[in-house]
């Protein structure tokens, strides 16, 4: 091996530089290029009887016919977060959550299946598509999927999914029933009963996915579902306060900071209830996962309900009457306008002239219309929430900004909220003002695992370490709980595979953080994984030691990992700064999705820098 500082050539064996001196790079301090194991959603889709669609074709007349067809499959895929990892001749295997983590994938998966069968409804060839749907772990090589080379991804997941496309009949949807349990309640479906299939030993229960809910269980809370509210007694205590300068014409707008499952929505929910017990008519509004698939979703949602007092019975004839009479109390009565608006709330008048404005005009027209109307919107106070802006799409964001800029002064409150990753862009007006939702304290964590838990006794022995894995997030101690719940097993489980479930990573979890994880840079990402080795407690200087192709740029990047709040600086002992995880779920998430060859390499370079680092410790005694 060569040392990568004199570049003198030493014994494999060695270490230490026989020449300089300098510590010897081991392979697993070589810059990395590994494979990720991960929970994803995979997605098959084919084309029935495409042997009989080409037949009598040559080859280039079959391209011709199948291949549009395979492209519109890549696009419903891509447009919901997928990534096409492999096109056949006549389908697809895409994935969802590899290579990049992604929150919420086998829902997204499904809804790009939905899109899919929608957009080959009533094609002229006379095309029908299956797809399979399964979610479970897959071995991936990132550089390879990325690169869409082909190959890359293994496990048993993959070849489960490629048979469960079969069963699904022409036109149609099949899903396993792990893909529908972390789709969280959001499908319509039809049980299929279980299917054999082919290479698979157990028995496998295969549900056909007939259409999204919309009114998904996780979008609202049901006070008879929830446990009660720990803590945030002070944060509430904000929120109305504000409502109560908005009452006297102070205007305000609040944003809450804080990381998936810190409690944001609950808190709006709480405060939600108390504006309505007031009177105070609340609008809410929320940007979806994979906004920029539906871009301005929001906006529109928000000009129907708030503005224009729509209901969802409205026809569009009903819908143009609402626009036109709520214009004219603003003084706004010009046909263009009135076009304008319908137009973009997709209730155009066939019969009436188009609006005339070009397309940038347009928007001009309609941003400074919706300022004066949010300036001029009434004498009592209302409330807006907007829930989730880290996931806004651009052009709802443009229109946000004039709602923040135009509500100074008015009667309206709008609450914000969103995760840490996303940055404010108001932090200069004197009207908003950030608060930042912290991980609940040990008492309140407790109390409320204390109530999730209450009625099973036999989970009194795994109490503490529920309360220890979540560590002050509400949502992790639900999903650790949930774990717990039998899942169609009918034997309840002994005390110790209970403390293996508790152990387990639930894969909602292992989704919200890896995406967290998925977002930072290379270097960064490098670096978490192997703090995630060291353990705990990460010394710098091991850390430098075993990241030594990084050196100059670890303490820059450690400061960004402490920013997303994926670490954080714990202490500093005799001039030697140590780190931790944020949160241990973060430790474990970055820890598991590596693969088991990466890891005990990672370990050996972590074990000889520690040694090293602490044979040369000055003796502290
Ligand atoms: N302070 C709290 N006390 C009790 N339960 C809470 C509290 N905050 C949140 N929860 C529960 O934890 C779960 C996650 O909270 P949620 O508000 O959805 O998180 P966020 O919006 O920050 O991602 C919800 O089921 C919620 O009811
Ligand atoms: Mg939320």
């Amino acid at each position: 091996m060569r040392c990568a500082s004199c570049l003198s050539p030493n014994p494999d064996s060695h270490r230490f530089c026989s020449q300089c001196g300098a510590a010897l790079a081991s392979p697993a301090t070589a810059a990395p290029a590994w494979g990720e194991l991960k929970v994803a959603t995979i997605f098959f889709a084919d084309i029935v009887s495409s042997t009989t669609h080409i037949a009598g074709l040559d080859p280039e007349q079959a391209m011709e016919q199948l291949q549009p067809a395979v492209q519109r499959m890549c696009d419903a895929v891509e447009v919901f977060g997928g990534t096409v990892v492999r096109t056949l001749g006549d389908g697809i295997l895409a994935l969802f959550g590899v290579p990049h983590a992604l929150e919420g994938h086998a829902r997204l998966a499904c809804e790009a299946a939905l899109a899919l069968q929608q957009a080959f409804a009533g094609n002229q060839l006379g095309l029908q598509v299956r797809v399979g749907l399964h979610s479970g772990q897959v071995a991936s090589d990132p550089q390879a999927v990325d690169a869409a080379i082909g190959g890359g991804v293994h496990g048993r997941a993959i070849h489960l999914a490629s048979r469960v496309v079969g069963v699904a009949e022409p036109g149609g949807v099949c899903v396993t029933v792990d893909c529908l349990a972390l789709a969280g309640g959001a499908c319509e479906v039809r049980a299929l009963g279980l299917h054999t299939l082919k290479g698979i030993v157990e028995p496998v229960e295969i549900h056909a996915l007939l259409r999204m809910k919309s009114d998904a269980p996780d979008h609202h809370f049901h006070q008879a579902a929830l446990s009660p509210l720990r803590g945030r007694e002070r944060e509430l205590a904000a929120l109305q306060d504000a409502l109560a300068r908005a009452e006297k014409g102070q205007g305000a707008v609040i944003g809450l900071s804080g990381a998936a499952g810190t409690g944001k929505s609950r808190l709006c929910f709480e405060f939600v209830q108390w504006c309505r017990t007031r009177l105070v008519p609340v609008t809410e509004v929320r940007a979806q996962l994979y906004g920029y698939a539906t871009p301005l979703a929001p906006v529109l949602a928000l000009l129907r309900g708030w503005f224009f007092h729509m209901a969802p019975s409205d026809d569009a004839a009903a819908a143009r009457g609402r626009i036109n009479a709520r214009l004219a109390r603003f003084g706004v009565n010009a046909a263009d306008d009135l076009a304008l608006f319908a137009e973009f709330l997709g209730v155009a008048d066939p019969a009436a002239a188009p609006c005339s404005l070009d397309p940038k005009a347009r928007r001009a027209r309609l941003l400074a219309l919706f300022g004066d109307m949010v300036r001029h919107s009434g004498t009592s106070p209302s409330v807006i929430v907007f829930e989730d802006l880290h996931w806004l799409d651009e052009a709802s964001a443009e229109f946000l900004d004039v709602l923040v800029r135009s509500v100074a002064g008015t009667r309206t409150l709008l609450l914000f909220n969103y995760r840490p990753g996303y940055q404010a862009p108001w932090p200069a007006l004197a009207h908003f003002r950030e608060i930042h939702l912290a991980d609940l304290g040990p008492a309140d964590t407790e109390a409320l695992v204390r109530h999730l838990a209450g009625g099973h006794a036999e989970w009194q022995n795994v109490f503490a370490l529920i309360v220890e894995r979540s560590a002050g997030n509400p949502f992790f101690a639900e999903e650790l709980v949930r774990s717990l719940l039998p899942g169609g097993a009918s034997d309840a489980p002994d005390a110790h595979s209970l403390e293996a479930l508790v152990r387990a990573l639930p894969a909602t979890v292992q989704a919200v953080i890896g995406a967290r994880i998925d977002r930072l840079g290379a270097t960064q990402k490098a670096l978490l994984h192997i703090c995630a080795v060291i353990g705990k407690e990460i010394p710098l200087p091991v850390l430098q030691q075993v990241a030594r192709y990084l050196a100059g740029q670890i303490e820059r990047e450690l400061d960004g990992l402490c920013e997303a709040e994926l670490l954080e600086l714990l202490r500093e002992i005799v001039g030697e700064r140590r780190f931790g995880f944020h949160h241990p779920l973060i430790q474990e998430v970055a820890y598991s999705t590596q693969l088991k060859a990466r890891r005990a390499s990672l370990h050996a370079a972590v074990a000889a820098a520690m040694e090293a680092h602490y044979s040369v410790q000055p003796d502290e005694f």
